[in-house]
């Protein structure tokens, strides 16, 4: 049965180019799906001692490991007892700059087999010779004679994007090229020719006052005997273009013009080594791209091409020298995550001609990405323009009010010719529709689904289509949402990296895909945005013109992410235990009494809560309790255990003085609104028998009204009713029609979820792509497929099976967790329920059957059968 058992819907698009192939069962126990510091064998890897792990599967029933071993090259672990290893740090001596790195790791089941797996991974450097080097922007005005229409291709002040290139002679015998290489900016570089590398809007974006990331790429097939090239367009990118709300640019945030810096390390076959780097010597000049900006668009000016100007033999005196903007390399550091990458194309599901020389194109999806196109005999210097919306006004014009000021429009002027393919590289946005002007015809045009490369590892299936299909709109929430850093929404002049944002989504995040390396990365970003009195921010990474003093349940993502991510995927280097500590130590300074009341910076509540307002003070102590609480977890995990004593205490103290301010006979909480009674019972704030009377007004508030949270609470919703017996209740929430719901969006046409929950709203805060009530995705998989975790389990070592099917009579989801696999299916009808599990090698698992029947299983396929009605 095994490989069989289980079926579930395979993920709709595929998500990720590093997703690993599902790997055919193997007989006995085998490590695979090995990671590098969360990543598949990556290049690069800036961490002394890197995390080595590594999922586990067998299709024996309780073929579960021991021991491992772990091999870096030659250095050794040895047999470790560990039956709960599914990772290990690296111990040996300390690893060499750019080397790569074999490693195997050996599993032995109990009865003494074992299973080994072998990857590879390479090191970064943390010494750097390149320069910064730059188009000196002063010199723009006289670089580049005008080329007809230049005027009218100036745009909001923003400047042709440089191209900087360098030639240099080798020889033949290249082993190993490797390119080291970031921007302040976007960058996209090339070897003779040769695009390099496929990241997308690289190097991403992090507080560049702070830390900047690089990233290595292997080169070595496109080396030359002779004359080489290095060459790079850069753009503004997040670090000198529009960026945010905040229209003041450029040198407002971070920058004021894009600069690179590159290493390329040459290994020859005879040993000897060569590096060629930005600095001195490198020549600068313009070519097609005559603008492009994330939030206006990209421009190309096809007539000012510099036909191989990325290859040897290229004419550049005309060009000026590179300026050498400086040599400090202290803010590089590697890139923790995977790069953004094209990940999908789309086709129109609709093409028509609305006005003369006016086509708008339907892709039938709301994504964040780009539109490409082919232009086909047209004359040179025609103007051919793609502005992008989520909706129409009407039938046939773009909605572009919710967009506010991102003009989202690019530009192609044409050289003519028999074909130009146009896509724009430095820009991306949030569209399902494109209007293109200027072209007659329009028969080749696809969109670019651009997103932070998570292997998919999730999947959910049910007998309900419009449940699939908000399942679907969550899936392209995350894709649409996650590029570089997780956002609000791709389309207007915001995309910043809200914290409370995240915060509710993380856990479907998590279960939808692999976000370990993403938020590791992300992480780093909320840290580095901690003020130096402890106070962490609302958005990161941080920018200039938000308030960056953190607000209730936004803050507090400094502890609830790397909390859930640790459990989850049982890094305990997540919990950076001191940026926690000076958080909670923060709120408590400014707040003797235990209220939190001050330091609450621009307090934004329960964020288009459609419902009476919870008060402010409850919803701010709720979460001040919640992270003192898992602060003090953390530091326990971590063996600080003082710390945990005294915060676990400081906790006790915030939730009697929860209780004492705001909870009344009978489990009332003050306000008696849903949020409210949803973060006092999901943050464990009541006794029992308050518990009782607060879930019991919840049910009625929810029965009374549907759904009247705002983000902070729409998280907890699902989870707490049905923690609460009332399943029916969540069932009866995921499938109601009615505004408020989420089915109210999917019966609208919504392809990803509503920044509000009826889609009405001033049309500069309404986006059609915004995550946050998306957060009942968890509960899919947890709540009706049933997959999730014991309380104190992590990794999924204890995995909790608790299907609710409701008034459903199937579902299934299958979840690549950090052991391994995990999988659901079950039916039901009168005749009675059938359950079909996997449990990965390692996890041992609580099963609860509808009726309240529980039993424990070890890993391995299970089927549970109960019969009803005539054949019982
Ligand atoms: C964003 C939200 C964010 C909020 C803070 C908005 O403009 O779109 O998602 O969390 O500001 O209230």
């Amino acid at each position: 049965m095994i490989g069989d058992a289980v079926h579930c819907a395979p993920a709709q698009t595929p998500a990720s180019r590093s997703a690993p192939a599902r790997p055919p069962v193997p007989p006995r126990l085998t490590p695979y799906g090995l990671r590098c510091e969360h990543r598949r064998t990556p290049l690069g890897v800036g961490e002394p001692r890197p995390l080595l792990s590594w999922r586990l599967a067998s299709a024996r029933a309780g073929d579960d490991p021991v021991a491992y071993e772990l091999e870096v090259g030659d250095w050794s672990s040895g047999r470790v007892e560990d039956p709960a290893a599914i990772g290990a740090v690296y111990g040996g001596p300390p690893l060499l700059p750019r080397t790569r790195y074999g490693w195997r790791v050996t599993v032995w089941a109990r009865d003494g087999a074992a299973g080994s797996a072998e990857s590879w991974f390479e090191t970064g450097q943390d010494v750097w010779q390149a320069s910064w080097i730059a188009h000196d922007p002063a010199a723009v005005a006289h670089m580049d004679p005008p080329t007809e229409g230049e005027q009218a291709l100036s745009h909001h002040g923003l400047l042709p994007c440089p191209q900087l290139r360098t030639s240099f002679e080798s020889t033949a015998g290249v082993t190993r090229a490797r390119l080291l290489i970031s921007a302040k900016g976007l960058y996209e570089a090339r070897v003779n020719g040769h695009r390099v590398g496929d990241a997308e809007l690289a190097p991403g974006w992090t507080d560049y006052r702070r830390r900047i990331q690089y990233q290595v790429h292997d080169v070595t097939p496109f080396l030359l005997d002779g004359e080489n090239v290095l060459a790079a367009t850069v753009a503004d990118g997040w670090w000198s273009g529009f960026t945010g709300f905040d229209p003041r640019r450029p040198g407002y945030h971070y920058g004021r013009f894009p600069e690179l810096i590159a290493e390329l390390h040459l290994t020859f076959d005879d040993g000897s080594t060569r590096v060629v780097a930005t600095g001195e010597g490198w020549r600068t000049g313009h070519g097609r791209v005559r603008y492009g900006d994330l939030l206006k668009g990209e421009c190309h000016d096809a007539r000012a091409e510099t036909p191989g100007w990325d290859l040897p033999g290229f004419d550049d005196s005309s060009w000026r020298p590179a300026v050498v903007t400086g040599d400090d390399h202290s803010l590089l550091v590697a890139s923790r995550d995977e790069p953004v990458r094209a990940l999908g194309e789309l086709l129109p599901i609709s093409t028509v001609l609305v006005r003369p020389g006016v086509h708008l194109v339907d892709f039938g999806q709301n994504i964040a990405g780009r539109v490409r196109l082919a232009v086909r005999d047209q004359e040179p210097g025609r103007r051919v323009t793609v502005r992008h919306g989520e909706t129409l006004d009407g039938e046939d014009r773009l909605h572009t009010a919710n967009l506010r000021t991102a003009d989202a429009t690019d530009v192609l002027i044409t050289a003519g010719g028999v074909e130009e393919v146009f896509e724009p590289r430095f820009t991306y946005h949030g569209f399902r529709y494109a209007e293109v002007s200027g072209l007659d015809r329009l028969d080749d045009i696809r969109a670019v689904v651009l997103h932070s490369d998570t292997p998919w590892t999730g999947t959910f299936d049910c007998s309900d289509p419009e449940v699939n299909r908000l399942h679907d709109n969550i899936g392209w929430g995350q894709r649409g949402n996650f590029v570089s850093v997780p956002t609000d929404c791709p389309q207007r002049d915001e995309r910043l990296g809200w914290l409370a944002d995240a915060q509710v989504f993380l856990p479907t995040a998590c279960f939808n895909a692999d976000v370990s390396g993403f938020f590791s990365k992300w992480m780093r970003d909320v840290v580095d945005a901690q003020s130096p009195e402890g106070g962490f921010s609302n958005v990161a990474p941080l920018l200039s013109g938000v308030a960056d003093e953190g607000a209730p349940g936004w803050a507090d993502a400094g502890v609830l992410v790397p909390w859930h991510l640790y459990r989850v995927y049982g890094d305990d280097r997540f919990l950076d235990v001191d940026s926690m500590v000076r958080w909670v130590d923060f709120v408590a300074r400014h707040n003797p009494d235990l209220i939190w009341r001050h330091r609450t910076g621009p307090h934004f509540a329960d964020w288009l809560a459609p419902g009476p307002a919870t008060p402010r003070e409850v919803l701010a102590t709720a979460f001040f309790h919640r992270s003192a609480a898992l602060t003090a977890e953390a530091a326990r995990v971590r063996g600080r255990h003082g710390e945990a004593e005294r915060l676990g205490a400081l906790a006790d103290r915030v939730r009697a003085a929860f209780v004492e301010a705001f909870v009344g006979d009978g489990g009332l909480v003050e306000g008696d609104t849903q949020t409210g009674y949803l973060l006092a019972l999901a943050f464990d704030l009541l006794t029992p028998e308050q518990s009782r009377g607060a879930a019991a007004r919840l049910a009625a508030l929810v029965e009374e009204s549907g759904p009247q949270t705002g983000f902070l609470g729409v998280n907890l919703l699902c989870p707490v009713l049905s923690a609460h017996g009332r399943d029916d209740l969540a069932h009866a929430l995921l499938r109601r029609t009615d505004p408020p719901s989420w089915l109210y969006q999917v019966r609208h046409g919504a392809t990803t979820v509503w920044e509000r929950w009826d889609g009405v709203g001033a049309p500069s805060m309404n986006s059609f792509n915004h995550y946050a009530f998306g957060s009942i995705g968890e509960w899919l998989y947890s709540g009706v497929a049933g997959i999730d975790q014991a309380p104190g389990s992590v990794a999924f070592r204890e995995v909790v099976i608790r299907p609710l099917p409701g008034d459903l009579s199937r579902a299934c989801a299958r979840y690549e967790s950090a052991r391994g696999l995990i999988s659901v299916s079950w039916h039901n009808d009168a005749e009675g329920f059938r359950l079909e599990t996997r449990i990965p090698p390692g996890a041992t698992a609580t099963v609860h059957l509808p009726g309240g029947d529980i039993r424990r299983v070890t890993s391995g396929d299970h089927i549970f059968e109960l019969v009803r009605g005539d054949k019982a």
